[in-house]
């Protein structure tokens, strides 16, 4: 497929296993939807692999809903970026079955996802070390390079624990083309680590990194009375009120500056340093900036998640040019095996 005039494509997926939280927001959603400008991004909601842990069909339509709904909300324009579910580009799953004919067993044997369930097993004293787990999280790095390689991904933005899936997305693109690349070459992608990751870290209720694992998430969208409460339970420590404070070692701090401009950070920390603000009065100041910045797409998210027919046709306006890209792709690949169309 020509290479020249096109614009690098970059291409990520979000696995709906969860309502959205502040620490997606600041970690995953705001940096993807910044990088729209320099490439056509394809955004997909990746609910078939988030198959492989939720099975209640109620929660993977909400969360599907939610997931999608959030990205919207917090300003990701469908009409430049290409945004669809994964389970409506059929050709993904066409081409992870040719993947998988091309993808050693040993590698896969190799991931850190499985390698991980196998140790859990290990480490409980079960007999079968294979014991609850699914083809699907065997095979889910081959699903991912089929989603990556499908719409001909150059770039591939993921936080470091996925690094070694585009890897192997990597790797089996190029084990494709070694065999059938004189007609057809395949796109080989490449990930990108956003180095200021650490710096978009999200602190949690508890001080640790906000995640979904850790149960310390605060709701992005949580009604402001309940923003105001959640921000309450945030943990400090037992500074007095009249006490400097280092905002180095607080999470309120950082948390504040996410969301505050660089000039409100820089008087708040000199507040801090001076001291005579407490913890209460510091809270209270993370609300308002929160609260004056996710007013809008909290809304924007009520009003997307009341129009059903609406994120509908939002998500299959997405898949209809996703899968124009997919289709060429998938003849390609099945002209270079000898299936052809
Ligand atoms: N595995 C990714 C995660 O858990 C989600 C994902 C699925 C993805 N397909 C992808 C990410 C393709 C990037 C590219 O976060």
């Amino acid at each position: 497929m020509t290479q020249t005039a096109r614009r690098p494509i970059s291409l990520t997926g979000i696995k709906p296993t969860g309502i959205p939280h502040l620490g997606n927001y600041v970690g995953a959603i705001r940096p993807a939807i910044a990088l729209v400008d320099q490439y056509d991004a394809y955004y997909f909601i990746a609910d078939y692999h988030a198959l492989t842990t939720v099975r209640d069909p109620d929660l993977m339509d909400e969360y599907t809903r939610s997931v999608a709904a959030t990205w919207l909300a917090c300003g990701l324009d469908p009409e430049r970026a290409v945004f669809y579910r994964q389970s409506d580009i059929p050709e993904t799953f066409e081409l992870a079955w040719v993947f998988s004919c091309m993808t050693a067993k040993g590698m896969m044997n190799r991931a850190h996802a499985y390698k991980a369930a196998v140790d859990r097993n290990r480490e409980t004293g079960e007999r079968d070390l294979d014991a609850g787990i699914s083809m699907g999280l065997f095979n889910y790095p081959v699903l991912m390079a089929a989603d990556i390689v499908v719409m001909e991904a150059d770039v591939v933005p993921v936080g470091r624990d996925q690094i070694q899936h585009v890897e192997y997305a990597r790797d089996i693109a190029e084990r494709f083309n070694q065999a059938y690349g004189a007609r057809h070459a395949l796109t080989v992608p490449r990930h990108v680590v956003d180095e200021s990751a650490d710096a978009h870290t999200m602190p949690g209720l508890d001080g640790r990194k906000m995640s979904k694992s850790y149960d310390n998430t605060i709701p992005l969208f949580a009604p402001a009375p309940e923003l105001k409460k959640l921000l309450k339970k945030l943990t400090t420590d037992s500074t007095p009120l009249e006490a400097p404070k280092d905002p180095e070692t607080s999470s309120l701090y950082a948390m504040y500056c996410q969301f505050a401009t660089e000039a409100q950070c820089a008087d708040l920390r000199a507040r801090m340093l001076a001291g005579g603000i407490g913890w209460g009065h510091i809270k209270d100041e993370l609300f308002q900036v929160l609260d004056a910045h996710l007013a809008g797409p909290r809304q924007r998210y009520a009003d997307l998640m009341a129009d059903r027919d609406g994120l509908d046709a939002i998500l299959a306006a997405g898949a209809e040019r996703a899968r124009a890209r997919a289709r060429e792709v998938l003849g390609n690949v099945r002209g270079a095996i000898g299936i052809e169309m």
